[in-house]
């Protein structure tokens, strides 16, 4: 009788094995050697062994006989022994640091700190969180580690002269996480100054200055667009922003780019989207600003793209009525790529995909890959998008340390990043404001 190549309970549990790096322990699981050779090729006669009470079920049964001998079996009243060989395949151990699942017990109390660290062992996605919770862990524990004299004069290659730490941190966002109140987590760690690069698209970048003016404003992902124009109410998923926001936006930003043209033409200022996310940064004066924070810890922003989104619409406006500003993108890239080459360690924590996710990746390449990496997205691999990709294909391109733990934790960044900033950069909070006082 041909043997199939593998029973099914084996199949499943190779196919779910997780490997060294899902498991996040520094003795992950290998895959023993038992494993590896399919048990249901084996249909040869074996001893029987011999029964007691304390046997285990799969020891009881004789050991599969011939295809004849099953026959014979089955005669006798016993299951076909195939059957039995598939079910009660016996398992190889598995290492001892292997962790076991285990989740949340309510009977401790409400307890957020013990509820968020039971994660880590309650598997799916929760693990991934876990795992992401230790990937930043490390990330700041290396930004917090004091830099050796030999490199105290270092400086990434940034205009505003941002002196080098052990980890240089990388944080991408999507425009929506700034319509969202992921804002205000992601203002905090700018506020104190807990991450090194930014990186945005221009909905990011404006949705961030026009809060300032006035507010978004919470509403239903079913309102009917058909209904909302006539009102000039936008919708972004179930928030909403009155078209008055941008009519504001318009007022505080024209000056401001007139100012810009007359100091590009007057001082030969170069302009490029970074510079002005900074200038504008100051201009706003705001401390609910991410960028009024940014432009003041020396944190630069990238945003190459910055012309795809409100700001983009005013620029196009403000090119027929005072014609001439120019943005140079090629100066932001070499800048961006810089902060990656000249770091000690990099860490790249990115919400979303799309360009935010592979402009920091891409920078990460010049310096042969980021030493830490967490994705939160939702997108999938399965189209082949950069988007989807999972942090296995960056490190094919080098653009993710090959010794890397990356993860990526598969959700909606509104629901898990404060969640994650709880458990890491918020914990550390005296270690950062107390780096700021010895600087
Ligand atoms: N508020 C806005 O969203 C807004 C405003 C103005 C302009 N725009 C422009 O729209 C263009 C596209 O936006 P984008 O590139 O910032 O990203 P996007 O909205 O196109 O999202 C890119 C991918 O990120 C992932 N993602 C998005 N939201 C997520 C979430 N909450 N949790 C987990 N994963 C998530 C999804 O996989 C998505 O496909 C940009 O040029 C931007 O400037 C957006």
């Amino acid at each position: 009788m041909a043997a199939p190549s593998a029973s099914p309970a084996q199949g499943r549990s190779m196919g779910r094995s997780p490997d060294r790096s899902q498991l996040g322990g520094s003795e992950g699981f290998q895959t023993a050697p038992a494993l590896q050779e399919p048990h249901s090729a084996k249909l040869e006669p074996e001893e029987p062994m011999p029964a007691t009470q304390h046997t285990p079920a799969a020891e009881k049964t004789p050991a599969c006989p011939s295809a004849g001998g099953s026959k014979d079996m089955m005669a006798e009243g016993l299951p076909p022994c195939v059957a039995q060989e598939a079910v009660l395949k016996r398992s190889s151990p598995l290492p001892e640091s292997t962790p076991q699942v285990r989740g949340y017990d309510f009977n401790q109390g409400v307890d957020y700190h013990a509820l968020l660290q039971s994660f880590y062992t309650t598997g799916f996605q929760a693990t991934h969180f876990g795992q992401a919770v230790r990937e930043v862990n490390a990330m700041i524990e290396n930004k917090l580690e004091p830099v050796s004299k030999e490199n105290e004069n270092d400086i990434n290659l940034n205009c505003y002269q941002r002196e080098i730490s052990g980890c240089t941190i990388f944080l991408g966002y999507t425009s929506n996480m700034i319509s969202s109140g992921i804002r205000e987590s992601i203002r905090y760690l700018v506020q104190h100054n807990m991450v090194d690069v930014l990186v945005t698209t221009a909905g990011g970048i404006e949705e961030d200055f026009i809060k300032c003016m006035a507010p978004t404003y919470l509403g239903d992902f079913s309102l009917k667009g058909k209904d909302l124009r006539p009102n000039g109410i936008n919708r972004t998923g179930n928030l909403l922003v009155p078209n008055n926001n941008y009519c504001q936006f318009e007022d505080w930003l024209m000056p401001i780019l007139d100012q810009m043209l007359y100091e590009q033409n007057t001082q030969g200022i170069k302009w490029t989207p970074s510079k002005m996310i900074a200038r504008l940064g100051k201009e706003i004066n705001n401390p609910d600003s991410i960028y009024y924070w940014a432009q003041k810890n020396n944190i630069p922003v990238f945003s190459p793209a910055l012309t795809d989104g409100s700001l983009g619409d005013m620029m196009y406006f403000h090119s027929y009525r005072n014609p001439g500003l120019v943005l140079d993108i090629v100066e932001d890239i070499r800048r961006i790529n810089n902060q990656a080459v000249f770091a000690k360690k990099s860490g790249m924590i990115i919400l979303g995909g799309g360009l935010i996710k592979h402009h920091i990746a891409n920078a990460n390449m010049m310096r042969n890959g980021a030493d830490f990496a967490v994705y939160i997205n939702t997108a999938h691999e399965y189209d082949g998008s950069d988007a989807g990709a999972r942090p296995d294909e960056a490190v094919s391109w080098g653009k993710i340390r090959m010794d890397a733990k990356p993860v990526k934790v598969h959700a909606d960044a509104s629901l898990v990043f404060p969640l994650l900033v709880a458990e890491t950069f918020a914990q550390r909070i005296n270690d950062f404001t107390c780096k700021k006082e010895q600087d």
